[in-house]
């Protein structure tokens, strides 16, 4: 099967991945679809690395890179250094963090950790367009990277100008028609249209209801279906509703080439697919992930109201980082989408493409044959 956008990059498969992982964005390349590589917790020198590394590993194959430009913030958010920072979270929710860790039995950091995370985070925010920018320089210096999405807004016009100046295809990555349409006005080459099923940030609508009308708003710009993908017969269903291809996420969490650390994966294994919530716990955004006490405490009528982005992460992270490091089972928690009640054992990502391609192709001799009868 082809598709204009499988032919855009060269492809032998519709599967476009979302990863923060360089070995899975790589894997899915060698397999013949296109990763995209997730920057938002990286320094534009550890892009540098990451890219080269990609560009070693992918067989010369295309891969895509994911910037965020981040819109919709307060002015005075921008210029926050760590020392400033803090005065923008209140006690109470300061308090609240602390005592969900200690219900848990979670350590504290020491002083001196606590701050080396918090520096380190807020020096790898992209809280600008300046600081997106410098990141979409780094990806003009590696050929093999094809295109730059960008989830939270359309890149500035001077960026799409460029971009396409050195051959490079932009992406944007929305959850309403009215995103959509704001993103093919700008210029942008290709919309992920992500239902609600999606891990990460998410709109309210279903991918099932939303991929037709996107496709029919933004034609002839091509559209890849986002959300609840990981099997082939969704790949049928997506290209069947107007997709020329899908974009993943959750599906990779679960094979060897993941960033997941194993305790992690046995609860994704475990999971079902009601086991994921849409809470605006982790970046004050509603973004879906894998349900947890860390989850369901901030949905609680004793919970403080969450922040406004990017207060929200600046809150929670030393706590991330904290379960992360310690890992107490019960608050265990990552981004996942409701696909994740279909992973049920570690296998690789060169797997699930061609369980993916065999489940598409299984699928279509079962409709050829409906419409023969
Ligand atoms: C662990 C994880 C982290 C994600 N982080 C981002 C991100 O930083 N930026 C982004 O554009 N999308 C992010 N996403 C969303 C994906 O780009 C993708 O749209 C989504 O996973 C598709 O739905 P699915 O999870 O049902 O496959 C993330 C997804 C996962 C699984």
């Amino acid at each position: 099967m082809r598709t204009p956008v499988m032919d855009t990059f060269g492809l032998e498969a519709p599967i476009f991945a979302f990863s923060h992982c360089r070995d899975v964005v790589a894997a899915v390349s060698r397999a013949g679809g296109m990763g995209t590589l997730g920057t938002s917790h990286v320094t534009v020198e550890q892009l540098e690395i990451e890219l080269s590394w990609i560009d070693q590993h992918a067989e010369g194959k295309p891969y895509g890179v994911d910037v965020q430009f981040p819109y919709g913030q307060p002015k005075e958010f921008e210029n926050l250094t760590p020392e400033t920072a803090k005065q923008y979270l209140p006690q109470e929710h300061r308090a609240f963090v602390e005592a969900l860790l200690k219900k848990h039995n979670v350590p504290e950091f020491s002083r001196e950790e606590s701050e080396k995370v918090f520096r380190h985070y807020m020096e790898n925010l992209t809280r600008t367009h300046r600081e997106a920018e410098r990141r979409v320089e780094v990806v003009y210096r590696h050929p093999q990277a094809r295109m730059i999405v960008s989830a939270l807004g359309a890149p500035p016009a001077h960026v799409i100008e460029r971009a396409h100046s050195v051959g490079l295809k932009v992406c944007g990555l929305i959850g309403h028609p009215k995103h959509a349409k704001r993103q093919a006005d700008a210029g942008v080459d290709i919309i992920v249209a992500q239902g609600w099923e999606a891990a990460g940030h998410t709109g309210e609508i279903s991918t099932l209801v939303l991929v037709p009308e996107v496709v029919d708003l933004v034609a002839p710009v091509p559209v890849l279906a986002a959300g609840g993908i990981g099997r082939g017969r969704q790949v049928a269903a997506a290209l069947a509703l107007g997709a020329q291809g899908v974009w993943c996420g959750t599906v990779w969490l679960g094979t060897v080439e993941s960033e997941v650390p194993p305790e992690l994966k046995r609860k994704l294994f475990a999971a079902t697919s009601s086991d994921t919530l849409r809470s605006r716990c982790s970046t004050g955004k509603p973004a879906r992930r894998l349900v947890s006490a860390w989850v369901t405490a901030w949905e609680s009528p004793e919970a403080p109201k969450t922040l406004p982005m990017p207060l929200q992460s600046m809150l929670t992270n030393e706590a991330l980082e904290r379960i992360t490091k310690y890992k107490p089972d019960a608050l265990l928690t990552y981004p996942a989408g409701q696909i994740v009640g279909h992973l049920r054992e570690e296998t690789t990502v060169k797997q699930v493409v061609y369980d993916m391609l065999a489940e598409f192709s299984d699928a279509l001799d079962r409709l050829n044959e409906a419409v023969d009868r």
